[in-house]
């Protein structure tokens, strides 16, 4: 990308001069066995291969979940395609937002994408045009996006849950569990090289861990037993209101590109 059209696309996110980091900060120290957040434009040398063992901290949720109910509830949806998926999300009452919602949002993109983009849940804007993403907050995705190359038709957009909380409340633990094996089989459909987990509640559940998002960001996570790297960061509508954190998530943009490119 040209330094031009990188500008312009730093100016839509918010971000103005953009200097390298080795000159603004040293490179950030991870725990052993993490994957380091590499200095831009220093490659990752230090990228662990998807397929070497994980550390203990980076155990795929999937492998820790013992629970037999949890097992199953990640079963229900294994092998169906992605018109039966469709067709399951759209009739879905398995938990009591279904009484609320105006539709589904199943979620958006080509199902041949790269990049997995998850957020938490549909807005007052996803609910009624039936997409994720598609508010305020979805235009600065948006910009996000092609700050690092990609326009939205590239991805695949889903979210944790698939209909709206009143008010927009945080998804109640039971509200997610239910909702996570659609998750799951859209993961397994799309077998995509790279998810971005946009916002704590989304990272949180999909890691399955109560850590605040500034311990999981700039940290090569593995999803699933396809070990698929898990790269956190800012929501965006979190980023209209702290418009000073825009640079943090430029970060983890960059280190998800970077991840990426080496899977
Ligand atoms: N916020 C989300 O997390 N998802 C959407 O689809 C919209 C807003």
């Amino acid at each position: 990308m040209n330094r031009a059209l990188r500008k312009e696309y730093l100016h839509a996110i918010g971000i103005e001069t953009w200097v390298k980091r080795e000159t603004i900060a040293a490179p950030i120290q991870l725990r052993a066995g993490a994957v380091s957040a590499p200095a831009d434009p220093v490659p990752p040398a230090n990228l662990a291969p998807p397929t070497n063992p994980a550390p203990a901290d980076l155990v795929p949720p999937a492998a820790r979940v013992s629970a037999a109910g949890a097992a199953s509830a990640a079963e229900r949806e294994r092998g169906v395609d992605w018109p039966q998926l469709e067709a399951r999300v759209a009739a879905c009452m398995r938990c009591p937002l279904h009484a609320t919602r105006t539709q589904t949002v199943f979620g958006v993109g080509s199902r041949q994408a790269q990049w997995l983009i998850v957020g938490e849940a549909p807005g007052a804007e996803e609910d009624a045009r039936g997409e994720p993403f598609v508010g305020r907050a979805g235009q600065l995705l948006n910009s996000m996006l092609r700050a690092v190359g990609l326009a939205r038709e590239q991805v695949y957009i889903a979210n944790v849950l698939k209909c709206r909380p009143p008010g927009n409340r945080d998804p109640a633990a039971s509200e997610a569990a239910e909702c996570l094996p659609y998750l799951e089989q859209q993961i397994a459909l799309l077998r995509p090289k790279i998810l971005l987990a946009v916002g704590r509640i989304a990272a949180q559940n999909l890691l399955r861990t109560d850590s605040p998002l500034g311990r999981l960001r700039l940290k090569a996570h593995r999803f699933g037993h396809s070990q698929v790297p898990l790269i956190a960061t800012y929501h965006p509508a979190y980023l209209l209101r702290t418009p000073a954190d825009k640079r943090k998530a430029w970060e983890d943009l960059k280190f998800a590109r970077e991840v990426c490119a080496r899977v």
